[in-house]
């Protein structure tokens, strides 16, 4: 993702807050005796018991070599492995224009082409409800874009075009691919290949269409939306559809009157932030430069157009003509994944992290139950039902809070006078029943099997300073440098539960750091900034790393190298690196064929300055991966066992 300090972490004051300093004072006391992984297992015990760093037993989930650290501007895999390229930045989606190296493809040209910074990505095998390992369809969100390499000349001049472009390398791809001697190609042309951008239509659905607040001068009915942004990770449905999730929207809009709408004095009064200011929107946005050729991302002449973004955006990628749908029952959040599960009455459960500092983590509820043979029915369960919100409890407990229109609080008083108010400011409903801030969650997975949910907290500058909430027993570490990544088993099994029981699965580091709480508790090979997660069908939860360039192989990641991928037992705690990326580059959105065969992962954004924009007469500077001399490209690449076995085996 984008690393943008200067924007807003949630500072709103918030009913847990004097439990919280109460808790801070025992957990200061764990922490001076030196004493965190110990102090965890004392915290949770029923847990943690026969796992994590407390068990003897070695893994026998994988056996391949890990690889050492890297700053090689290449992917490196274990001995008995390739990797290789499938599907880059420009390559045509069907049979449509090929990639210019010099960047000179047009807007039009790249609306045909993959877009830029792949980033969650899923495979459904053809046809749909098979469990064909050799023909599929790949979902891939382009996340964002570096505009420095995405324009001959970059930023300068800005023209329509160029924003154009940039839009339209926004979004997701829809790509058919196919396995035959041991090779994976697209199919071009494919009757299914099509590119979902920052201008195709979509449809609201849920609580909040309709409302007055997503109605625009270009959409009276509050109903229709053009275009999906910074796509970041994702989730897949039993019936063969895709989400994509929609992270730091905020991000394309600028405010330049600074006069933002929704910060009324009564929210101010509550302690509550709500509208443009509570989701980060600013003067200047991230210097997307949008606004100056689409006038609809200025929210100072367009107040509501904001609205529209901060989804869960669902695409069957079955249907090329199919409308994208954007549930807003699932609520208004910088997105970042939305795992889907099961309950035991068959509800659909949809985890989401909201990923910024001292955000939440989410859960819905369907009110209707999945039904295997009526997809037509299915198709719509994501447009009702409950949404929730973590607290994480000292004493290993934790509870799902509903976020419903007059229960805690939440009523026209305390600023929502509707469920639809309830979903578009999610955040501030959250603050008002006393979630638990996070150290900013990032992608959630659940395990085939014992369904343990696991959750990457990437990491949290603020935590325990003036800027931030104090130190608590779910996010233990003051200015969190490397991440943790959590977990939590529902009660009685079932993900529709309303209370948990949680423990921290790792808490990433380097031993060879001076500070004791740098060192972390990672049982075999180091890393920091978990975000990717993943659990293949047989349990081996796969860990993607997303250190800002910004740090990368410097200071307190100067022994980590570049970013990695590594494979966990969740039984054992052993922690295996099984991949590194090339320069600049992150790892993010992972999936397997369903035999395990092969994998797909995605390079994102090598060659990625500190400043996340390339130097247009040097793009190169950084890395020129994978063609080797031009400007670098995110791409999914193909990770296969030489000898055909399951990958990670
Ligand atoms: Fe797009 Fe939170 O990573
Ligand atoms: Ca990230
Ligand atoms: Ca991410």
């Amino acid at each position: 993702m984008q690393d943008h300090d200067e924007t807003v972490s949630n500072t709103s004051t918030n009913p847990c807050f004097t439990q919280i300093l109460v808790e801070r004072l025992s957990r200061r006391r764990l922490l001076q005796g030196g004493l965190v992984a110990a102090g965890l297992a004392m915290l949770h015990g029923p847990l943690v018991r026969g796992r994590g760093q407390h068990a003897e037993a070695a893994s026998t989930l994988f056996s391949f070599q890990g690889v050492p650290v890297s700053k090689a501007d290449t992917v490196v895999v274990p001995p008995g492995y390739t990797a290789e390229v499938l599907f880059a930045w420009g390559d045509p989606v069907s049979d449509g224009p090929a990639f210019k190296t010099d960047a000179s493809n047009t807007a039009a040209e790249q609306a045909q082409q993959a877009g830029m910074h792949h980033d969650g990505l899923y495979f459904f095998s053809l046809p749909l409800g098979s469990q064909n390992s050799a023909r599929g369809l790949l979902a891939i969100n382009h996340e964002y874009t570096d505009d420095g390499l995405l324009h001959v000349g970059g930023m300068e001049p800005w023209t329509v075009e160029k924003v154009a472009k940039s839009q339209a390398a926004h979004g997701v791809s829809v790509i058919e691919v196919t396995l035959a001697e041991g090779r994976w190609t697209v199919v071009r042309p494919s009757q299914y290949a099509r590119r979902i951008t920052a201008q195709t239509p979509m449809r609201f659905t849920g609580p909040a269409a309709g409302h007055a607040l997503l109605k625009t001068a270009a959409d009276p009915t509050g109903t229709l939306v053009l275009g999906t942004m910074n796509n970041c990770a994702n989730g897949a449905t039993p019936w063969g559809t895709y989400l994509t999730c929609e992270e730091n929207f905020n991000g394309y809009f600028v405010n330049p009157t600074g006069d933002v709408e929704g910060v009324s004095d009564s929210d101010q009064k509550l302690g509550i932030l709500k509208g443009q200011t509570r989701y980060g929107i600013t003067k200047t946005g991230f210097g997307y430069r949008w606004h100056e050729h689409d006038q609809r991302f200025d929210a100072a002449r367009h107040p509501n157009e904001p609205n529209r973004f901060g989804w869960v955006v669902e695409i069957d990628p079955f249907d090329p003509r199919s409308e994208p749908v954007k549930h807003t029952a699932l609520g208004r959040l910088k997105h970042e994944g939305a795992i889907v599960t099961l309950s035991a009455d068959n509800r659909v459960v949809v985890y989401m992290g909201d990923d910024e500092r001292n955000e939440y983590i989410y859960k819905f509820v369907s009110e209707g139950t999945y039904a295997p043979n009526d997809r037509a029915a299915n198709l719509r369960l994501l447009e009702r039902g409950t949404l929730y919100v973590a607290r994480f409890n000292a004493d290993g407990q934790g509870e799902w809070l509903a976020l419903v229109h007059g229960q805690h609080g939440l009523d026209a008083t305390a600023g929502f006078p509707s469920q639809a108010e309830v979903v578009m400011q999610a955040r501030a409903a959250a603050d008002k029943v006393g979630a638990t801030k996070m150290d900013r969650p990032e992608w959630i997975a659940v395990h085939p099997t014992t369904r343990e949910v696991y959750c990457s907290l990437t990491n949290n500058s603020n935590r325990g300073t003036d800027k931030g909430p104090a130190v608590d027993p779910a996010n233990p570490r003051a200015k969190n440098v490397y991440g943790h990544i959590m977990r939590w088993r529902e009660e009685s099994g079932d993900p529709k539960a309303n209370k948990f029981q949680w423990d921290i699965f790792v808490l990433c580091g380097d031993p060879a750091m001076a500070e004791a709480d740098k060192h972390g508790t990672i049982k075999g090979d180091i890393f920091g900034s978990p975000d990717g997660l993943w659990f293949d069908t047989r349990g081996v939860l796969w860990i993607q790393t997303d250190v800002s360039t910004s740090v990368l192989n410097k200071g307190d990641y100067a022994n980590m190298g570049n970013n990695q991928m590594l494979a966990a037992d969740p039984a054992t705690g052993d922690i295996r690196r099984f991949l590194t990326g090339p320069n600049g580059c992150e790892l993010t959105g992972v999936v397997t064929t369903p035999d395990g065969k092969t994998m797909f992962a995605n390079i994102q954004h090598p060659g990625e300055t500190a400043s996340e924009r390339s130097d247009p007469n040097n793009p190169t500077a950084v890395s020129a991966w994978p063609d080797g001399q031009a400007r670098p490209r995110s791409a999914t690449v193909v990770i296969r066992k030489t000898d055909g076995g399951v990958v990670g085996s």
